[in-house]
């Protein structure tokens, strides 16, 4: 099982970056789930705040473009794909090698996209099963379903972040699964650990179910 966890971080220049809030339980909640279960698990990480489960192998990374690397590398050896990482969509144009000192700081950064990570490996997806996140503060259901869609995913968990116990940073999580052949099933208000063993569950279904 590949599992990614945490935030990237696009540097400006050697002391400040753009990132996010993720912390890297969610992930750290499926990749411990696994290990309990037998899987081999493959911890991809970004700085995250916890530490990775002992019996994972982590692979840690800072950037996107890192972090891609990483899935691209080991992809091969997994048979199925979970992405809770909260990846940075934009980096800053120019990284300087150097401490900006506030006059050379620009007014404005100019940002480029990152790649997507689950769009560009969906071509090597294989009978693999790739489940993806989707943070979301409005119309959850929709924009996860296009998500599910775009990403080529067979499950996409959309995760309520517009709440206090829901989301980064927190230790419970509000979420509603989404298969392109099911309803949504909407979950409990539960434990990050509770919602990774739902995902392990779904996953060893569907895997039982593949293999006829
Ligand atoms: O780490 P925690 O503090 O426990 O917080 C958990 C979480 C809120 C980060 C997690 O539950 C979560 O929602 N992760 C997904 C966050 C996110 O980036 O969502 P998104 O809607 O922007 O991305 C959709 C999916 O595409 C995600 O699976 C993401 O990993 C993936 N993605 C996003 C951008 C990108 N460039 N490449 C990607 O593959």
């Amino acid at each position: 099982m590949l599992v990614t966890a945490g935030p990237t971080r696009e540097p400006v220049d050697p002391v400040r970056f753009i990132s996010n809030p993720s912390s890297g339980r969610m992930g750290v909640a499926v990749a411990a789930a696994a290990v309990r279960r037998g899987h081999d698990v493959v911890l991809i990480a970004g700085p995250m705040n916890v530490p990775p489960p002992d019996q994972a192998r982590c692979v840690r990374v800072t950037t996107a473009q890192e972090m891609l690397a990483a899935v691209e590398r080991e992809l091969h050896a997994s048979d199925a794909l979970i992405m809770t990482a909260a990846v940075a969509d934009f980096r800053p144009k120019q990284v300087s090698e150097h401490k900006l000192h506030k006059q050379e700081m620009p007014a404005r950064l100019e940002l480029e996209r990152n790649p997507d990570i689950l769009a560009t490996v969906a071509a090597r997806k294989g009978d693999r099963l790739f489940v993806g996140f989707a943070a979301e503060t409005q119309d959850i259901v929709e924009n996860a379903r296009r998500k599910l869609a775009a990403k080529r995913l067979d499950l996409i968990v959309a995760n309520d972040v517009s709440r206090p116990d829901s989301g980064f940073g927190t230790d419970t999580n509000r979420v509603i699964f989404l298969a392109a052949d099911t309803e949504p099933e909407h979950l409990p208000l539960l434990s990050k650990k509770q919602v990774a063993e739902r995902i392990l569950d779904w996953i060893e279904q569907r895997a039982t179910r593949a293999r006829g």
